[in-house]
C-alpha cells in the first residue's frame, strides 16, 4: 500500500478545484482496507472515499485521508432465461458499465448513459435521469464498516433510497466504504421511453426500430446537447436538486408565477419543481461569478469558468441559494458533497 502525502487532488474532481489532501492512498484490493483502517483510527483522522470525483467539492485543504476506491471487476453471479445478476466492482467507470451491459444486450442501465462517476458512488446517491433510477436496478451492496473492518451487506430495503438520497448520505455517511455492487438486469429488455425529452428525439429521427444501444445514444446526445463536458469545463453535473415542496404551496406559487413548471410526485402532497428553473428566473443563467458561472445552457449547472477557487464555488451556490430563497421561498439544497 503506497500513502502519497499532501497529494494534490485536481485530477481526481472533475470541477477541477486545487485541493490537497493530507493523506492520499489507491486502493485496488479490499484486503487492504483493515490495515487502512487501523492507521486511520489510529491518528484519530478523519477519512473520504473518492471515486470518479464528479460529485465533491473538496476545501482547499482536506485534512485527512483520501481513498481513491479502484476496485474492479465484472462478474456474472446468478443468471436464467429472462434475467442476469452481476457483480461489479466499485470502482469501476459508471459509464463503461452501461456500455458494457448494452454489448451484452443486458437491459436496465441504458438511460443512466454518460452519468460521470464511478458504480460506487452511483447507490450514494442513488443516481437518476430520464425516468430511471439506480434503485430499479439494484439488488444490493457490500461494503466494509470503516470501524469494525467487517465486511455487511446492504439490500435495497436497508439502502433507503430516495430522490438523490441513501442511507449513506444520512445516518451511514462516511462509516462504509462500498467495494461492490449486485445489479439485476433483462436479458429480454423493457424499454423506457417516457420522458419527454427522449419522445421528442425518437419523433425528430422518425426511428422505427429502437432497441437499449440506440436508446443510450439518443440519451447521449441530449445530455452532451446540454450538459457540459467534464473533461474540457469543470463541472459537477446538477450542482443542485430538484425542490419538492408541498403542493399545497405549490398551488399558492402558481397563482404569482403563471409558468412554474413541476412534476408530481409518489406522494400527492408533494410537488417537484425544476431547480434549474427557479435558478433561471433569478436571473442567473449564464452568468459569472469571478471565475465560477452558471452554465449557458442550463441553470442547474455550476462551471469551473477559469481557475476557480474552492470558497468561491461556495460562496456562489450560497448566493443562488438565497436569491431563491428570497424570490419563491423555497430553500433549494446541493446536490453536491463539500469536503
Ligand atoms: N429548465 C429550466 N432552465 C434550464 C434547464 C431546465 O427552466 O436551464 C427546466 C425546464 O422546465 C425543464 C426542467 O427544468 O423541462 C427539467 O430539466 P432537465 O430535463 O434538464 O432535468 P433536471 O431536472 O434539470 C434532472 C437530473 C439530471 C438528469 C435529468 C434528466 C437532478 C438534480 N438532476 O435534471 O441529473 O440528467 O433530470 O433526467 O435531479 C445530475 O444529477 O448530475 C444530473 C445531470
Amino acid at each position: 500500500m503506497i500513502i502519497l502525502k499532501n497529494y494534490p487532488l485536481k485530477r481526481f474532481n472533475s470541477f477541477r478545484l486545487n485541493a490537497y489532501a493530507r493523506y492520499f492512498v489507491r486502493v485496488h484490493n479490499v484486503d487492504v482496507i483493515p490495515e487502512l483502517i487501523y492507521k486511520i483510527n489510529s491518528k484519530l483522522s478523519k477519512f473520504c472515499v473518492l471515486g470518479g470525483g464528479s460529485n465533491i467539492i473538496f476545501r482547499p485543504k482536506y485534512d485527512g485521508w483520501v481513498l481513491r476506491n479502484e476496485l474492479l471487476g465484472i462478474k456474472v453471479f446468478k443468471e436464467n432465461e429472462d434475467f442476469v445478476w452481476i457483480n461489479v466492482g466499485a470502482g469501476e467507470n459508471w459509464h463503461n458499465l452501461v456500455r458494457y451491459c448494452i454489448d451484452k444486450n443486458w437491459g436496465g442501465l441504458e438511460n443512466l448513459s454518460l452519468i460521470p462517476g464511478s458504480v460506487g458512488a452511483a447507490p450514494i446517491q442513488n443516481i437518476g435521469a430520464y425516468g430511471v433510477e439506480l434503485k430499479d436496478v439494484f439488488v444490493s451492496l457490500n461494503a466494509m464498516n470503516m470501524h469494525s473492518g467487517q465486511m455487511e451487506f446492504f439490500d435495497l430495503d436497508e439502502c433507503e433510497f430516495g430522490y438523490r438520497d441513501s442511507i449513506f448520505k444520512r445516518t451511514l455517511k462516511n462509516q462504509y466504504i462500498i467495494t461492490s455492487v449486485n445489479f439485476k438486469l433483462s436479458k429480454k429488455p423493457k424499454l423506457n421511453i417516457e420522458y419527454g425529452a427522449i419522445k421528442k428525439k425518437i419523433e425528430e429521427k422518425k426511428l422505427d426500430q429502437l432497441n437499449i444501444r440506440i436508446l443510450s445514444d439518443i440519451i447521449c446526445e441530449i445530455r452532451t446537447g446540454k450538459l457540459p463536458n467534464p473533461d474540457r469545463i469543470g463541472n459537477c453535473g446538477s450542482f443542485f436538486k430538484n425542490a419538492i415542496i408541498p403542493t399545497a404551496k405549490y398551488n399558492y406559487l402558481k397563482t404569482v408565477f403563471k409558468d412554474i413548471p413541476s412534476y408530481p410526485t409518489d406522494d400527492p402532497e408533494l410537488t417537484k419543481i425544476p431547480t434549474a428553473w427557479l435558478i433561471q428566473e433569478c436571473g442567473w443563467k449564464g452568468k459569472n461569478f469571478g471565475s465560477v458561472g452558471v452554465y449557458k445552457k442550463h441553470a442547474l449547472v455550476l462551471i469551473n469558468a477559469g481557475n476557480a477557487q474552492n470558497e468561491m464555488v461556495i460562496e456562489f451556490s450560497d448566493r443562488i441559494i438565497d436569491s431563491v430563497l428570497e424570490k419563491f421561498d423555497i430553500e433549494i439544497e446541493r446536490e453536491v458533497t463539500i469536503y
